[in-house]
């Protein structure tokens, strides 16, 4: 049957197709229990892809997700690609796919489950509740900034460069989006940056503090330097509500954050591009850890930040979010029975396999349907 919910979905490396599988017996269970319908793609991408063409993603790849209504993916990157050259890495695949799409607001939401308490290494008055928002600014920054590269210098030294570069457009556009989100949550926002030592700190909170003043005066906007955020985070974590920062201190800060949810295989994430003359908006969903080598194939990794992301789709791209509220509940009730990945076992807790986990899920499904 045709529909309007077409979804891409690349399972990348490592632990990225174990966690993929969860998601699509989960759209298997949607389409016969909530008759809710995707047209799925599968490709490859990151090290997978350069297996079978050569580069870690193909212009057709690219064309079919700027096709898709949104694209979820696994993890790109491990140690058999690691000794390639910089632009044929796994990685590049990923943020290729993240600039060509235009994809610079990615949400990572923090959120602590009342059942992982334990699990997380603070004390548990420090998470229990927890519920921030990191807003990380994806396609500009350090990560794609010019001059880049390495270069031989002529006393036999190699000089390795990169350029922490934004603009006053890139910073307005993922700070609206920032505030947009706290006008949704508690209407704070926490600015981060370092502008005591990087001018595009100084423009990013003079940018940031303009816009505040133009249009977003009702919310409450704080600034704050990224090495003390950082400090915070693990200090009181629930002071903040809604955090925006750029590429490189949100890359850092949401691995931090990830660990007040007791595991980095906890948080999923949202990549939002534009909304278009259509009225559609590109988006991308994936878990915030990586390939997980250590663990791969080992029936090991957690399928739940990969499971939360595509229940981020449904809210953010596919307008269901009765059925995201479902897959939060049977991720939810899991972890109240006390299944557990090795990630985040604690005493009491059962301990449970990628598709032990997945089999539990499904049942808690079937059941909160019946
Ligand atoms: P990682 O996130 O893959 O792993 C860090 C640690 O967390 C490991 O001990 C791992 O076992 C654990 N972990 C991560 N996800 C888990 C899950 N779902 N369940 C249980 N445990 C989990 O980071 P890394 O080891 O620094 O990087 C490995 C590779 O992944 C690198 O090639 C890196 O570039 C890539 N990477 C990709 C992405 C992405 O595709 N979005 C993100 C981060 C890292
Ligand atoms: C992430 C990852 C990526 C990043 C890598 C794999 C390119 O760490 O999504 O957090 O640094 O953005
Ligand atoms: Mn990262």
């Amino acid at each position: 049957m045709a529909s309007n919910r077409k979804l891409l979905i690349l399972p990348g490396d490592g632990i990225g197709p174990e966690v993929m599988v969860t998601v699509r017996k989960v759209i298997d269970w949607m389409d016969k229990r909530r008759a809710v319908s995707f047209d799925v793609e599968e490709d490859l991408v990151g090290g997978s892809a350069i297996d079978a063409h050569g580069i870690p993603v193909t212009d057709k790849t690219v064309d079919t997700a700027m096709n898709s209504d949104a694209v979820l993916l696994g993890a790109v990157g491990g140690p058999k690609w690691d000794e390639l050259p910089f632009d044929q890495k796994p990685e590049r695949g990923l943020l290729r796919l993240r600039k060509d799409l235009g994809l610079y607001a990615n949400l990572r939401p923090a959120l602590c489950f009342d059942a992982l308490v334990e699990a997380s290494s603070l004390k548990p008055e420090i998470i229990a509740g927890l519920d921030i928002m990191i807003l990380r600014e994806l396609t500009g920054g350090v990560y794609f900034g010019e001059p880049r590269g390495i270069e031989d210098l002529p006393n036999g030294e190699r000089r390795g460069i990169n350029t922490q570069v934004y603009t006053t457009s890139e910073i307005r556009r993922v700070a609206a989006v920032g505030f947009d989100l706290a006008r949704k949550r508690n209407n704070r926002l926490c600015s981060v940056e370092k502008a005591n030592v990087m001018e595009s700190g100084v423009l990013w909170r003079q940018e940031v503090t303009k816009l505040h003043a133009e249009e977003f005066s009702d919310v409450e906007l704080s600034h704050m330097y990224a090495d003390n955020c950082a400090m915070q985070l693990v200090r009181a974590p629930k002071q903040f509500d809604v955090i925006v920062t750029d590429n490189l201190f949100g890359d850092m800060l949401s691995d931090a954050a990830a660990m007040l949810t007791g595991s980095l295989g906890m948080l999923p994430s949202a990549s939002l591009g534009d909304v278009d003359e259509t009225g559609r908006r590109k988006s991308l969903y994936e878990p915030v850890h990586g390939s997980a080598p250590d663990i791969a194939g080992q029936g090991k990794a957690n399928p739940l930040a990969t499971l939360l992301s595509y229940a981020m789709s449904l809210r953010y791209t596919f307008d269901l979010p009765d059925d995201a509220d479902l897959i939060e509940k049977a991720v939810n009730n899991v972890l109240a029975k006390g299944l557990r990945t090795p990630d985040i076992m604690a005493s009491g807790g059962t301990a449970v396999s990628t598709e032990q986990m997945t089999e539990a899920l499904i049942r808690e499904l079937d059941e909160m349907a019946a």
